[in-house]
């Protein structure tokens, strides 16, 4: 099993950090041989959209004749989505949505006639679906009874994932980070660790445990 993991806050100690982090440790002990991916968009972000990329996308015949290298980024990182069976992102909430490093990585992943088709019905997938497990951590409340404002994280994941076939999503939220402290800092975090726990080990993919990989 690969997996590829992905995290995306800016500070090194992060709550975001600590979910994903959490999430591949349970994916180990399921499958101690896997192989892992890493992405650190913080470290390493992937850059903008360039020039060259965003010309080459811009129109069906200069998708068919591309700039020289233009979609050579986009490539390896798409490559690096097909290679994984099961993909973790650890995320902060960065007003209201995904920070902008991971959003530059789906402006790489989501390329018309490579990872989706673009019908009359809208944009239909082209990759195997496969597990994705996301870390999510944010200062205030957005899920729940308590959610004091929007929330375009999940449903926007879900979509754009969706879009090019990665369908099967699982979110932890860590909310309230900036307003917990102690015991209640504390017990949301091990209820977030614990949702982990169940969840990971029901919906690791079969060939994970089958091949002992
Ligand atoms: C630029 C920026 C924007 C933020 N926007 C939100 C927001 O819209 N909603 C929210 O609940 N928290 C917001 N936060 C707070 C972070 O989500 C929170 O501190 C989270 O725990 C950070 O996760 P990390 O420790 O993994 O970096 C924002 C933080 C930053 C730096």
């Amino acid at each position: 099993m690969n997996i590829l993991h992905i995290d995306c806050s800016p500070r090194p100690e992060s709550h975001s950090r600590q979910l994903s982090a959490a999430i591949v440790k349970k994916l180990l002990e399921v499958a101690p041989r896997a192989s892992i991916s890493r992405r650190d968009f913080a470290a390493a972000p992937v850059p903008h959209a360039s020039p060259d990329y965003a010309t080459t996308l811009s129109s069906p015949a200069t998708l068919a004749a591309p700039l020289k290298g233009a979609l050579d980024r986009s490539e390896v990182l798409i490559r690096e989505v097909e290679s994984a069976d099961v993909i973790v992102i650890g995320t902060p909430m960065h007003n209201l949505t995904v920070p902008s490093v991971l959003k530059a990585w789906i402006d790489q992943i989501l390329r018309v006639g490579r990872t989706f088709r673009s019908t009359p019905a809208g944009k239909v997938g082209m990759l195997s679906d496969r597990p994705v497990f996301v870390g999510i951590a944010s200062g205030g409340v957005f899920a729940g009874e308590k959610a004091n404002q929007p929330d375009f994280l999940r449903p926007y994941l879900s979509v754009v994932l969706g879009s090019i076939g990665l369908k099967t999503l699982q979110f932890f939220p860590l909310q309230a980070t900036a307003f917990l402290a102690g015991d209640q800092a504390r017990l949301a975090r091990e209820k977030a660790l614990a949702a982990i726990d169940l969840t990971v080990v029901a919906e690791v993919p079969r060939r994970a445990t089958a091949d002992g990989a």
